[in-house]
């Protein structure tokens, strides 16, 4: 019997886990939040494929980052966190190797490859402007 329960108490749990640094970041700030875009700027998503292929494809593939994994763990997700993740700890022999422009360069790109709609308007490498765009949801939430 409890060990027929564990598993909902497992997934319980890490939901919450899971939901807990979103609403950190949503309490630090005093100003309501404007709606997250899941938009990209072409011509910065390719200076982000540049950079991709000239770094992060030694040691990555990129259907690494195109793929529904990919997608299911960044959809809804604002494109901070990625770039957060990514400066602190990529490249991973010489974390915080590129210049900040560069990292937004790249999370851009990954944007365009999980399906964001096309903009003008460029990715700039601050904390508000990374926060206001997002990955783009699921189109099919079943299985989520
Ligand atoms: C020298 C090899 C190397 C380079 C260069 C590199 N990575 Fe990685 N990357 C790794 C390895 C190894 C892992 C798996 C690390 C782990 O799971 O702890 C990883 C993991 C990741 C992850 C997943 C991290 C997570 O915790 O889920 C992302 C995203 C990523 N890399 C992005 C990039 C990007 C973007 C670049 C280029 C700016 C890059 N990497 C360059 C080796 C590299």
């Amino acid at each position: 019997m409890n060990l027929r329960r564990w598993p909902a108490a497992a997934t319980a749990f890490l939901l919450v886990t899971a939901a807990r640094p979103a609403r950190a970041q949503a309490d630090s700030t005093h100003k309501p939040a404007p709606p997250a875009e899941s938009t990209y700027a072409p011509a910065q998503a390719a200076r982000g494929e540049s950079v991709f292929r000239r770094v992060c494809a030694e040691c990555h593939v990129q259907s690494l980052f195109e793929g529904a994994a990919f997608r299911r763990s960044w959809a809804g997700r604002p494109a901070y966190d990625l770039f957060e993740l990514i400066r602190t700890t990529m490249p991973q022999d010489n974390p915080g190797r590129l210049r900040r422009q560069e990292y937004a360069d790249v999370v851009t790109y990954f944007l365009k490859l999980s399906g964001a709609r096309p903009d003008t308007i460029e990715l700039a490498a601050d904390v508000d402007a990374l926060r206001r765009v997002s990955f783009p949801p699921l189109p099919d939430r079943r299985g989520q």
